[in-house]
């Protein structure tokens, strides 16, 4: 059997606990939180109040942690992009009785809320120009991305486990610095979005572990094909308006290091925990191949950290056209 059809057999055999996994992982759409939740009433007649407190502390914070929630934003605004890439894995058809496609609309309708609250969030702030914000969204989603999986759910897997956890912590760390400044909304909004991610991740994870219970070897080996092609970002193609393809992420990225929304360091970290949830250092059974890709898979977090510690972030400001000055 070919490595795509043993891939797909594999899929098969899991896709008959999609019913469980939804029911471990996501939640039911009457029960979760809604972007309205997080935001200020329409209907209520101290809206203009909360809007004008809302733009008040919303100068309070700068340029750095602006950029990195709008970039953050863009990212999860990006979700068709994702959906699509998914519904294209070996094993997953939009067929109705495929269960893969059942988990991927739900999973999808749960990070829909995502960008849909925070994108509110920006309007109302007042301290970026959303124009400019929904053109990079535009180009986003009409630019695509290359995660380097192909349709492989091995890597793809990865590749989401590894997203999940770092979304997880870009939102998490923005609630953390939105509390420090009184920014009392959207702390909460962002940790509430951090624990939909936390979910998420452990769900991919459990796919991945489900995996290597059946199939070892080639699991560490897309493990490894991931790692050492490292993880690219889904929002590597970031332009503002008349950019070029791609040519925002670096200082998007720059931005969101200075501001500690996301580093370096993060990407060391999440690989530790991938080792460490998949207990890379106890699977059993692996070809010769696989032994050696999980010695480099060890290894690759302190690397990895020695190569970040020597990064200098530059201190060098760029005007993006996304931030109004204050
Ligand atoms: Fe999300
Ligand atoms: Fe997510």
């Amino acid at each position: 059997m070919s490595i795509q059809n043993i891939r797909k057999e594999v899929m098969k055999t899991l896709e008959k606990n999609i019913d469980s996994f939804v029911d471990k992982f996501l939640v039911p759409i009457e029960k979760i939180w809604q972007p309205t939740d997080f935001l200020p009433n329409s209907q209520s007649d101290n809206f203009i109040e909360e809007i004008k407190e809302i733009q008040e502390i919303s100068k309070e914070l700068d340029d750095d942690f602006w950029v990195s929630l709008v970039g953050d934003t863009i990212t999860e605004e990006a979700l068709p992009t994702y959906e699509s890439w998914l519904l294209d894995l070996d094993g997953v058809t939009q067929q109705p009785d495929n269960g893969w496609a059942k988990w991927v609309r739900a999973w999808t309708a749960e990070e829909n809320r995502h960008g849909d609250v925070l994108n509110k969030y920006l309007y109302l702030s007042g301290r970026v120009n959303m124009r400019e914000v929904e053109i990079t969204t535009q180009h986003l989603i009409s630019d695509g991305f290359d995660i380097g999986t192909s349709t492989d759910p091995y890597k793809n897997f990865v590749y989401t486990s590894f997203q999940e956890l770092a979304t997880y912590i870009s939102h998490i760390n923005v609630a953390k610095i939105a509390k420090k400044q009184g920014h009392k909304a959207l702390a909460k909004m962002s940790r509430i979005i951090a624990g939909d991610e936390m979910r998420h991740h452990l769900a991919y994870t459990e796919f991945v572990k489900e995996i290597f219970k059946i199939d070892p070897s080639e699991m560490m080996l897309a493990f490894q094909h991931m790692m050492k092609h490292k993880i690219v970002m889904p929002a590597m193609h970031l332009r503002e308006s008349y950019g070029e393809k791609g040519s925002l992420f670096d200082q998007f990225s720059t931005s969101a290091q200075r501001a500690g929304v996301y580093t370096g360091f993060d990407y060391v970290d999440i690989l530790r925990k991938l080792n460490a949830a998949w207990e890379i250092d106890k699977i059993t059974d692996l070809t010769a191949e696989a032994e050696k890709a999980r010695d480099f898979l060890m290894k690759l977090p302190d690397r990895m950290a020695r190569i970040t510690e020597r990064i200098v972030i530059p201190d060098t400001k760029y005007n993006f056209k996304w931030m109004i000055p204050v």
